[in-house]
């Protein structure tokens, strides 16, 4: 059984890459082989693997746009049973180029069908908005994880990203599910956290994963070093914290974790 993941929220700087760079690389660790597809301009999930989008040649924005198979543009991360397919600074005008393309929202559905068997997890990293390219993040997957900043504005925008994935679902791609939100960047001495969560679990009843990610220095400073968590400091609070969410995924889809 194959799960595509798509790590979304329209909200800048919640955690999205973090989320999927390092859910990706615990998968991977428990045995499961996992492709991690950045569908961001900013790239920050393929940088974040150590790999510089200025020396690679091609990236998702040609598979998009038709002009290469996705096997080609595939590279190995750390562990050879993870994978990523990069993104670079020209995706940002698929946007535009797809948008007389009349399955321009099932560019990316289309793609990972593909290779969809050849992998357990895909995990989808889509940018910071609700265009066509997050559009085909949605489409594409057969789960959604959203990951929520444990602050005061959180809750912005959320009902709005709930309203497209459910006409997504109620349009598209009728077996779509949510599978969960993951608070982030979480201070328990911070009051006003603690508010939010409160708040939040209204908004989720049942679909809040139990694994918090903590507001953690160890992951702030892993993406420069181009590793996971995991190949950075397995023993941070940060790492712990991504290894439970794993686990915890793995188990919620009753998958078997081969080593954990
Ligand atoms: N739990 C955490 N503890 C400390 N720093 C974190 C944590 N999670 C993420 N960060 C840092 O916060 C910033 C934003 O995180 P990240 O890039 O994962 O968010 P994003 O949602 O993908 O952003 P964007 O919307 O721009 O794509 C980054 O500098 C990241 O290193
Ligand atoms: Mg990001």
């Amino acid at each position: 059984m194959s799960h595509i993941i798509s790590v979304v929220n329209q909200k800048g700087g919640v955690g999205k890459t973090t989320t999927a760079i390092n859910l990706s690389a615990y998968l991977a660790h428990f045995g499961n082989s996992v492709l991690l597809v950045d569908i961001d301009p900013q790239a920050n999930a393929t940088s974040g693997v150590g790999i510089d989008h200025r020396t690679i040649p091609k990236s998702i924005y040609h598979v998009l746009l038709g002009h290469l198979p996705l096997k080609e543009v595939m590279i190995n991360c750390d562990i050879k049973t993870h994978k990523l397919i990069p993104a670079s600074p020209s995706l940002a005008g698929a946007n535009i180029e797809l948008i007389s393309d009349n399955q321009r929202e099932f560019k990316l559905y289309n793609i990972l069908r593909q290779v969809k068997n050849d992998f357990d997890f895909i995990i989808v990293d889509c940018p910071p908005s609700l265009d066509l390219l997050t559009i085909n993040g949605i489409v594409a997957a057969d789960k959604i994880l959203i990951p929520v900043q444990a602050e005061y504005y959180a809750l912005e925008g959320l009902g709005q990203l709930l309203e497209t994935i459910n006409l997504v679902k109620e349009n598209l791609r009728p077996d779509l599910e949510i599978l969960g939100a993951v608070i982030t960047m979480y201070d328990k001495r911070n009051l006003l956290s603690k508010q939010v969560l409160d708040e939040l679990y209204k908004y989720f009843p049942a679909k809040i994963f139990r694994s918090v990610i903590p507001r953690n220095i160890r992951l702030t400073e892993s993406p420069s070093h181009g590793k996971a968590i995991l190949h950075y400091d397995n023993s941070s609070k940060g790492a712990k914290s991504y290894e439970r969410l794993a686990k915890e995924i793995i188990d919620y889809l009753s998958l078997p974790s081969l080593s954990g």
